[in-house]
């Protein structure tokens, strides 16, 4: 079988790693990919939606699993279906509930998925005036559209509140991702990543994950794209894994049944458990970056085999290794803001554990680094000590100019 995946990142590397190490026999292609992917398969350079169809066409491409967002609210499902060729990931309409903040929380508050309390605003006008009344500092604020993880604002006070959404609203900063924002009320508790994977009827979970997102140590400084995830989350009970089935999976399942939002995809549920319980912050509606590097090395099922019992509308069951994962990310210095790149990367061959190549780039044989989050490591141990260690134990051989990362991942938790 021939399979197409979408995308360039550590998550692209371990979904492909994952189909490998499955089906040895596979032909996988990526587009773009990057040095990670090249040793798994073949790397485009096709960025276009039209381009990348005509290749599926041309080299009768058998399935298409797509990594980032971007191209999922840009409709890449409709048009690869409309072509005729099976892919693996929600149409645009669905893609809202990642794609429009007040999309899915207008979903939840239909449905009633347990969420926080909000209101969202088209105009500028209305929402500083919604503040000036506003009582229950800290606040969030949130663009409605695609801002790589930076439109979301914890205002303090109210002088905080009134300049995010200025910024947003009146000065543009996220462009048209900003023109609606939704202003809610702020949770405190702990996150948990939960993956999930739909086949248009049911939504069958996957182990709980934990993500790092800070840049610091003791979750401080700022925001990334996830520098660091344990699986299963050591935090999340049973008791709130039944409450997140009851009032959050089954509600989202019946609402998409309602809206005839059917897809054969993963939606992801990004949460924050309370004092008063398990609450839903937000939807994504693809694999998770950095999750699926910890996740997926635990997961017993045959992926590939799992994908097409979605896209069959087919049930699926899924098993999971007795075991923990714990997945460092190697940063370039500087990252999130500005960092440079071009780095040589030492040492990889001498990593015994799961590694997934994020920025990097080989050139006349090297490996150079071409992105902020540049790879990751992944520990799989008994316990999630010993996954840990391992993966420290094997980080600690790649090397780097100005290689940061964070010491703390799975610690104190
Ligand atoms: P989101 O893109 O909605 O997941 O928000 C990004 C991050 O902002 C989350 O991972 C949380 O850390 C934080 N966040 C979002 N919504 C809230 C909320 N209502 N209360 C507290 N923190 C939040
Ligand atoms: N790690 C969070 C995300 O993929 O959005």
């Amino acid at each position: 079988m021939k399979i197409l995946i979408i995308g360039a990142g550590g998550r692209e590397h371990a979904i492909g790693w994952k189909l490998k190490q499955d089906n040895a026999g596979l032909e996988l292609f990526f587009s773009i990919g990057n040095a990670g992917t090249a040793t798994l398969g073949e790397n485009l350079g096709l960025t276009e939606i039209s381009d990348l169809i005509d290749f599926a066409q041309k080299h009768e491409i058998d399935l298409t699993i797509v990594g980032p967002e971007a191209e999922l609210v840009d409709g890449i499902v409709d048009k690869f279906s409309d072509a005729g060729l099976k892919i693996f990931g929600p149409n645009q309409m669905a893609a809202q509930l990642e794609g429009s903040k007040v999309f899915a929380k207008e979903f939840m508050r239909k449905y009633g998925v347990k969420t926080a309390d909000y209101n969202s605003f088209r105009h500028y006008v209305d929402a500083r005036d919604f503040l000036d009344s506003y009582e229950h500092f800290p606040v969030v604020i949130k663009a409605s559209g695609l801002a790589a993880g930076k439109g979301v604002v914890i205002a303090n006070d109210l002088f905080e509140a009134q300049k995010a959404v200025r910024e947003m609203m009146h000065d543009n900063a996220f462009g048209d991702a900003g023109k609606q924002v939704v202003i809610e009320q702020f949770l405190s508790g702990f996150e948990c990543s939960i993956l999930s994977i739909y086949n248009g009827k049911e939504i069958v979970p996957f182990i709980s994950a934990k993500d790092h997102k800070k840049i610091g140590e003791g979750e401080t400084g700022l925001n990334t794209g996830g520098m660091g995830v344990v699986a299963p989350n050591p935090q999340f009970t049973a008791e709130n894994r039944n409450e997140f089935v009851e009032k959050i999976l089954k509600t989202t399942q019946d609402g998409l049944q309602k809206e005839s939002l059917n897809f054969a995809g993963i939606i992801f549920f990004g949460l924050m458990v309370t004092q008063d319980g398990v609450y839903l912050l937000e939807y994504n509606t693809r694999f998770g970056d950095p999750e699926t590097q910890a996740i997926l090395p635990l997961m017993e099922n045959n992926l590939l085999q799992v994908i097409i019992h979605a896209t069959e509308g087919k049930s699926i069951q899924l098993h999971w290794k007795n075991q923990h994962a714990c997945c460092v990310v190697m940063a370039s210095g500087g990252y999130p803001l500005n960092y440079d790149k071009g780095f040589v990367i030492n040492g990889l061959e001498r990593v015994e554990t799961p590694v997934f190549l994020a920025g990097v780039q080989k050139a006349n044989d090297q490996f150079l680094s071409s992105g902020g989050r540049v790879l990751s490591v992944v520990g799989i141990g008994d316990t999630l000590a010993s996954a840990r260690e391992l993966a420290y134990d094997n980080l600690k051989k790649i090397t780097f100019d100005y290689a940061y990362y964070r010491k703390d991942i799975g610690n104190n938790i």
